[in-house]
């Protein structure tokens, strides 16, 4: 009797090593940095504005403001001087609230080949409040390639360095994590 659950317990403990070794094949090659810099150069001079107002409200529903939506289109580049490489795009919207404290965004950071990232993508969904004059953090909710199901936080200073009206430098510190199933 002894000797047979012995064997049972070992059997089960045979089951759980080769679970073990199953699971250790399974993990994937990705998984990016913890932390990412990341550099959007921003033109405010028409007609090369890289965020337009591209949607207005119809009708006579809302005030000016509230339902306009605008394009971004920023460029991504390895630094903050205006002449270091381009290494990707920043695109997305911003969508106006009800009033200025409301404000959604939605952008994807697009890193080409010329980044260290390989071609991938991560996607970041957030609420500005407009008045509000510190750090604004948005959610990274996903992402693909390097950066394939991350999660975190997205922290961008209120003010963003104008070293003209075409060179603004938005800087984004990015936190990330990775589902445990990556190494
Ligand atoms: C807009 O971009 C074009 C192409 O790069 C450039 O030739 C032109 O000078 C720019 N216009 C302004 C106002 O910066
Ligand atoms: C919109 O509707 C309001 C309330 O009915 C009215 O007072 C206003 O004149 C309208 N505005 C326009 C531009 O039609
Ligand atoms: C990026 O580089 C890889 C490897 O050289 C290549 O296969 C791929 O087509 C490139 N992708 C783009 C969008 O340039």
């Amino acid at each position: 009797m002894a000797a047979l659950r012995m064997s049972r317990e070992l059997t089960m403990l045979v089951v759980m090593v080769s679970m073990v070794q199953l699971l250790l094949c399974l993990q994937v090659e990705a998984g990016g940095p913890k932390k990412l810099v990341l550099y959007a150069h921003e033109n405010r001079v028409p007609p090369n504005n890289t965020l337009i107002g591209s949607a207005a409200p119809n009708g006579n529903l809302t005030d000016e403001k509230f339902g306009l939506i605008k394009t971004v289109s920023n460029t991504l580049r390895a630094g903050p001087e205006a002449d270091s490489e381009e290494i990707g795009a920043q695109v997305g919207i911003v969508v106006l609230g009800k009033d200025v404290l409301n404000l959604y965004i939605s952008y994807t950071y697009y890193l080409n080949n010329a980044s260290e990232y390989g071609v991938s993508t991560i996607a970041v969904h957030g609420h500005i409040d407009g008045v509000y004059e510190g750090n604004r953090v948005f959610a990274v909710v996903g992402g693909t390639g390097k950066f394939a199901s991350v999660t975190g936080e997205d922290t961008s200073p209120f003010d963003a360095v104008v070293l003209d009206e075409s060179r603004v430098v938005n800087t984004h510190t990015l936190t990330l994590r990775y589902p445990p199933y990556y190494k």
